[in-house]
């Protein structure tokens, strides 16, 4: 092993940036050179590739996005795609992969070791959580504490006027996200994906709890849980309350990474390079209670991992 590759793919997240750093100066402490990857897949595929130093790196621990800038490519879903993002990586002498993203990026890692023989290890960084293997993903963190920035204000808004306020955050299958904000932030009611929730319900419970003298009520829900405009009119129509919708959306992917995030970031960049030096040939950097694992990358995508039921259920008591 004497040169390893760096690329960021799919949806950014925050601590990236500090995953990049750690992959680059774990990999010159050791000797070997490193090059970046433009673009995600889609610059690997156009051979968007040039040399990083440790300098190339300076001041971005705290940045959130990429400086390897990202893209979703569709290309590195067909054969042709692979084949080509394959043959870059021999043309450059690229000897290790490590790609820095979600279960989509690292089920083209697989495609592209199967096709090239060369090591890919995985970099778990979404903000959705989604990937099996690891308890947590670099950006995770990140986005929970900007989601509760945002709601805690929205609080003073809902507590004012008395009303319910559904907050649709990011989660494109998955209801990580949703459950940990909603869990943290008080919410009276979480939706998710996972979960079989009914608005009747719902509405019943949200009339009960204003007998009981709550004024406002703060529902979480993921994107992936259904339409959130269509929710808000079925309880403004079922309660006569005003309902309002605030759509988190891209605004939580965004920012400096928290310190949780980064801190990840560092210890997941300099395993996976040293799991490259070990000749692991298709593995991911994941974290096991306190400690710093590896998985194999195949699990990370084909497993789905599972939603805390019992962090469900709590939040549904102490929401009462
Ligand atoms: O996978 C991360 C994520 O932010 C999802 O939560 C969301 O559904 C998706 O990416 C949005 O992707 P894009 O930015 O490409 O629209």
């Amino acid at each position: 092993m004497q040169k390893i590759g760096v690329v960021t793919a799919g949806g950014d997240a925050p601590g990236m940036n500090a995953a990049i750093r750690s992959v680059v100066r774990t990999a010159i402490f050791h000797g070997l050179k490193v090059v970046g990857i433009e673009r995600g897949y889609a610059g690997l595929i156009e051979g968007k590739i040039h040399p990083l130093n440790a300098r190339s790196v300076s001041g971005i621990i705290n940045r959130g996005g990429t400086v390897l800038k990202t893209a979703r490519c569709e290309k590195i879903k067909t054969e042709e795609g692979v084949k080509k993002a394959a043959d870059n990586l021999k043309i450059n002498k690229i000897d290790g992969l490590i790609v820095i993203g979600g279960d989509g990026s690292f089920r083209g890692a697989s495609e592209l070791y199967n096709a090239s023989g060369i090591p890919v290890v995985g970099v778990p960084a979404t903000i959705d959580n989604d990937v099996a293997g690891t308890e947590t993903t670099i950006g995770f963190d990140t986005a929970v504490n900007t989601a509760l920035f945002t709601i805690d204000r929205i609080r003073d808004t809902a507590t004012s006027h008395e009303r319910v306020f559904v907050v649709e955050v990011m989660g494109r299958k998955r209801g990580f996200l949703a459950l940990a904000v909603g869990f943290a932030e008080g919410a009276e009611f979480i939706l998710v994906p996972e979960l079989k929730f009914d608005i009747e319900t719902i509405c019943k419970k949200l009339k009960q709890g204003r007998k009981k003298g709550k004024t406002s009520e703060i529902i979480v829900m993921a994107e992936s849980a259904g339409d959130s405009s269509l929710i808000v009119k079925e309880i403004k129509r079922q309660t006569g309350y005003d309902v309002r919708l605030t759509i988190l959306g891209h605004a939580l992917r965004g920012g400096a990474p928290t310190a949780q995030s980064r801190i990840l970031a560092n210890q997941f960049g300099a395993h996976a390079v040293e799991l490259l030096l070990k000749g692991a040939k298709k593995r991911m950097a994941g974290v096991k209670g306190e400690k710093i694992v590896s998985v194999d990358l195949d699990y990370s995508w084909q497993q789905k991992k599972n939603i805390d039921k019992q962090l469900y259920r709590l939040a549904e008591i102490l929401s009462s």
